[in-house]
């Protein structure tokens, strides 16, 4: 039984949403609910080595190597944390998903998207969020603030082409499924977005009981 609530956070480079994830997951705590925040890659041990060797790393790797690494950081993940938590009766937010294996796997590298959920559902026991909140911005836009903000990653220096389709990506996977996507505009001022997102959380909690 998963009495918790799973909220999931998307987006292309510096959609800034692991600050909005992280400024929500204060407020809720504040409101007197219990939360975990997590992230994907590298919200277990296992994860932060793996994040390593996909962040990090010099030598190419294919694409299949690629989704598979980051499928093995998201079943360890799900059993050790994220599911237990929700058993808990917790607030999951969590940094990144299933989701961002079909758009940057999917979508940006040119993997069979259908394949990616099939090896989703077998990562993650079929959890799917009751709630996705994706941070739409501008790639060129995210890319900068990306740049001025912290550490360049492998995958930010794909090619604008690249992060263009995980963006069209994005799009249209919250167009397919709209009970679950919710599309927040993040080149908004952060409050902004912040309070757009916690009307919209704190009214799907209300609705979830
Ligand atoms: P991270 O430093 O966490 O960046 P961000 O703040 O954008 O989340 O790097 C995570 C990178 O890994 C990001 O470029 C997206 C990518 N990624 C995938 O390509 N596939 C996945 O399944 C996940 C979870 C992340």
């Amino acid at each position: 039984m998963l009495r918790g609530f799973f909220i999931t956070f998307e987006g292309p480079e510096g959609s800034g949403k692991s600050r909005q994830s992280q400024a929500l997951a204060a407020f809720l705590e504040a409101q007197g609910h219990r939360v975990v925040w997590t992230q994907e890659p590298g919200g277990t041990e296992l994860g932060r080595q793996l994040r390593q060797a996909l962040l990090a790393r010099q030598e190419p790797l294919t694409a299949w190597s690629e989704a598979f690494l980051f499928l093995a950081d998201r079943a360890q993940h799900v059993a050790r944390v994220i599911r237990p938590a929700l058993e808990a009766g917790h607030i999951v937010l969590c940094d990144r998903y299933t989701d961002s294996t079909l758009a940057y796997q999917g979508y940006g590298r040119g993997l069979p998207v259908d394949e990616l959920r099939r090896l989703n559902a077998l990562a993650t026991g079929g959890l799917v969020p009751d709630l996705t909140v994706l941070l739409d911005v501008d790639v060129e836009v995210g890319l900068a603030r990306r740049a001025r903000s912290r550490e360049w990653n492998r995958l930010d220096a794909e090619t604008l082409a690249f992060h263009q389709r995980v963006r069209q990506g994005y799009l249209a996977l919250a167009q397919a499924e709209p009970h679950r996507w919710v599309v927040l505009q993040a080149d908004a001022p952060f409050d902004e977005v912040q309070k757009r997102l916690r009307d919209i959380v704190l009214q799907r909690l209300t609705r979830a009981g």
